[in-house]
């Protein structure tokens, strides 16, 4: 099995390297996974001149599976999209077809001081937003300005074409069965024709799951359900821009940035594995972001793309042990508990 480690930029090496650490431990007592290094990021922005690399793309299409970092900082934002290094994480997506984002979010009973919800609401959270991430209004055409009329307008397209909406809709009734049956499709489908072929066609293909109960909710409810009653959820599918903003809002019903792993997958299943935080420029190089949602990120990967899943659990309860002797980083710190780095962090887990 072959990973490609992509660590990127600020925190995201830090991180990642103690993700390397937990698949080497719970690899110990068998083959090693074979694993490569790439640039990606503004650190091959600097060394290259490009964000990223053909030489990563070939590494990223040729490995099983690809673990990521975090790639950008605020200075390079603001450049043009071929210096940005956030840019050359798009790009890759892009190029390996990445359509299916997966955020699980569950309630870690171990760190209940540390969220801000009520622990009623809270207490046995345990569910996954799928996004959908290459169509949708972030790609379709025609976009862009006008001034027509008079006045200045701007336009964007949503646009899905039935094929990605089914593949989409595939994931997450599987992800449903091989959870607890219970399948969510988000869409508008009151106000959208785009949304309202989203509702045919995933309906059209529940008929392949009659093991999976499928509902339906409009947006605007799904945000105040998620809300109000987050453990009735099970899988959440959606498309990418209804995605990308209840993803965040799911996310931090747990708390901590630093905890959130995430996945993403091409139609063959091989994916690319990050924490859902960024570059945290202004922590980075001081040995105190939290490495766990790129540990976690490792367990994912384990489990969805290189078929071990004993291991992705060994992982995970080996954070859950960790969190219950106390161990905490910065971002999650709590009275009483103990203060680590991020190296003591992945020592720790990696031990245990
Ligand atoms: P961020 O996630 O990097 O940081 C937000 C806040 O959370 C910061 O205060 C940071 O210190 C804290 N934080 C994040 N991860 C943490 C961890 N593991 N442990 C402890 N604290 C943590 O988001 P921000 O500040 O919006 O973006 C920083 C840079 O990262 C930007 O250049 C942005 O473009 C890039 N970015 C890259 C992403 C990616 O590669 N997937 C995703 C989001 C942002
Ligand atoms: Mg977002």
């Amino acid at each position: 099995m072959h990973i490609a480690v992509l660590g990127g930029d600020g925190i995201g090496p830090e991180v990642t390297a103690e993700a390397v650490k937990a698949l080497r431990a719970v690899a110990a007592n068998g083959p090693q996974f074979e694993m490569t290094e790439g640039k990606i990021g503004d650190a091959a922005y600097d060394t290259t001149g490009d964000p990223l690399p053909e030489a990563t793309v070939v590494l990223a299409e040729r490995a099983d599976a690809v673990l990521f970092g975090a790639a950008g900082t605020y200075e390079s934002d603001l450049r043009p999209p071929e210096a940005r290094g956030g840019h050359g994480l798009l790009r890759l997506r892009k190029r390996l077809d990445l359509f299916a984002n997966f955020r699980p979010v569950r309630a870690i009973p171990e760190l209940a001081g540390a969220s801000t919800l009520r622990r009623e609401v809270l207490e046995g959270v345990d569910l996954v937003v799928l996004r959908e991430l290459t169509s949708d209004i972030y790609f379709g055409t025609p976009r862009g300005f006008s001034t027509a009329g008079g006045e200045r307008s701007a336009f964007n397209t949503m646009r899905y074409t039935e094929s990605e909406i089914r593949r989409v809709a595939h994931a997450g009734f599987k992800a449903a069965q091989a959870r607890r049956g219970k399948l969510c499709s988000v869409d508008k489908a009151n106000v959208l024709e785009t949304m309202q072929l989203w509702r045919t066609v995933v309906t059209e293909v529940g008929r392949e799951y009659p093991d999976v109960e499928l509902t339906h909710l409009y947006v605007d409810a799904a945000a105040m359900h998620l809300i109000r009653r987050p453990r009735d959820f099970d899988v959440i599918v959606t498309g990418n821009i209804f995605g990308d903003i209840l993803s965040d809002a799911a996310a931090m019903l747990t708390g901590s940035l630093g905890m959130l792993p995430s996945a993403s997958l091409n139609a063959e299943g091989r994916g690319l594995y990050e924490p859902v935080h960024g570059s945290a420029p202004d922590i980075a190089g001081r040995d105190i972001a939290n490495p766990l949602a790129s540990i976690l990120s490792a367990a994912m990967m384990l489990r969805l793309s290189l078929g071990k899943p004993e291991m992705a659990m060994r992982v995970e309860t080996a954070v859950r042990r960790v969190l219950a002797e106390g161990l905490r980083t910065a971002d999650i710190m709590e009275e009483g508990a103990t203060l680590v780095g991020t190296q003591a962090m992945g020592d720790a887990v990696a031990r245990e």
